[in-house]
């Protein structure tokens, strides 16, 4: 994933299961693209949506991943905490993503056959380094004038900051997407996105929607497995898989305070980080199998995923998940085994890939951001009110 060498953008194609492959030139298309580059520091994801009116908010026309150069990875893991210099080289990155930025959204155009033109506007997440609500600030790196230069674009950037001043979290801001485009009006769903962080937003068919960072979703998997495998992530869970997860290992675990603050809330690497991992294995003396704390930190981020469900999604039925989590088959099996009687499967199967949820949700968040309609929900992040969320900066 973080291989050396120049980015590559492997167009994949639109999941089956229901989203077409259309064509730009086709006839009242609103385009609107979606970069996102989350915690997990894999890379970025981009897509290109088709927002004219019909019966789902969107049509994803074309998807890309461009993996991080090595450098630019090694050094956005540097800048996730204080280091020398780190203003200047924060800057630099930030240059660096802003091209790879403009690369996807390039490569996303070409892939269904439309000009940057045509593209109303990109909404650009940026890379958080730090995510400090409690202080008033998160900070996501990018060059968002610099991505509207080399991808002709307009660009949307800087979501989360206007939640974060009016008293909110600034997190997670996926759930309004999810609820535009996954509540069902005769059953009670849940999403999920296993990211770096996992977050999940509550789709109960009436009322407000909630949803709140759970805790870990991939950040310790991968940061155990590239410690002690040398690989970035566990491929499928098989590594988990051939361990078992620990009693004592987990209890010290799950002590964390953030598990049982009530939402709103949200977190990242702040928190959860390898020095977290360590107070843990300190805390038990742990002298056991590698795979047993890979197993662990698997049952770890299903634990904190079901209990969260069964807290504050009470009667649900259906759990949904996305992101690269939702690849691992291990971990999948694991919040299935914590949830008996709720039906767990992945937006793939909704029509959705689950790779494609989280940028699909930045091009519709800029949609509403030029449509001057708030982004946020208050009851998901605690803002004082509903805002405009992002900073435009026109092609
Ligand atoms: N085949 C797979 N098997 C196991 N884990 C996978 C697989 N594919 C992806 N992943 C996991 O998913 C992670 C990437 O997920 P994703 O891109 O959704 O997270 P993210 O970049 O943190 O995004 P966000 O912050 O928006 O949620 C990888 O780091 C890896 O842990
Ligand atoms: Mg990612």
């Amino acid at each position: 994933m973080s291989g050396a060498g120049p980015p590559q953008a492997a167009n994949r194609a639109p999941s089956a299961g229901g989203i077409e492959a259309a064509s730009a030139a086709s006839v009242g298309v609103q385009l609107y693209a979606g970069v996102m580059s989350g915690t997990s520091l894999d890379g970025i994801d981009a897509v290109l949506a088709d927002f004219a009116p019909g019966a789902r908010p969107c049509t994803l026309l074309a998807a890309t991943h461009v993996a991080f150069p090595s450098d630019l990875r090694r050094e956005l893991f540097a800048l996730q905490s204080a280091g020398d210099d780190e203003i200047a080289r924060a800057a630099r990155a930030a240059n660096q993503l802003a091209d790879l930025y403009a690369h996807a959204l390039r490569s996303v155009c070409l892939a269904a056959n439309a000009g940057a033109h045509d593209v109303i506007a990109a909404g650009v997440h940026g890379q958080t380094v730090r995510h400090r609500p409690q202080e008033g600030w998160t900070l996501q790196i990018n060059n968002a004038a610099r991505v509207a230069e080399r991808a002709y674009m307009t660009v949307v950037a800087d979501f989360r900051m206007r939640d974060i001043a009016a008293g909110g979290q600034g997190a997670p801001l996926v759930p309004a997407f999810h609820a535009a485009m996954f509540r069902a009006p005769d059953r009670h769903r849940v999403v999920a996105n296993l990211g770096g962080i996992a977050n999940l937003t509550d789709l109960a068919p009436r009322g407000a929607v909630h949803g709140f960072d759970t805790g870990p979703g991939n950040v310790l998997l991968d940061l155990w497995c590239a410690r002690v495998r040398n690989t970035p992530f566990d491929a499928q869970g098989a590594f988990a898989a051939s361990g078992k997860a620990d009693a004592a290992l987990l209890a010290a675990m799950l002590a964390e305070r953030y598990f049982a603050r009530p939402p709103p809330k949200s977190t990242g690497r702040d928190l959860f980080d390898a020095q977290w991992l360590e107070r843990a294995l300190s805390a038990v003396r742990w002298d056991g199998a590698a795979e047993d704390v890979q197993a662990t930190l698997a049952a770890l981020t299903a634990r904190t995923l079901a209990d969260s469900v069964r807290k504050h999604c009470k009667g649900a039925t259906e759990l949904v998940l996305c992101g690269g989590g939702a690849r691992n088959a291990d971990l999948v099996q694991r919040i299935r085994g914590e949830l008996t009687g709720v039906a767990v499967t992945t937006t793939d199967a909704l029509g959705v890939a689950s790779e494609h949820v989280e940028a699909l949700a930045f091009a519709w968040l800029a949609r509403e951001a030029l449509a001057g309609r708030p982004g946020n929900l208050p009851a998901v992040t605690g803002a004082s009110g509903p805002r405009v969320l992002g900073a435009v900066y026109p092609r």
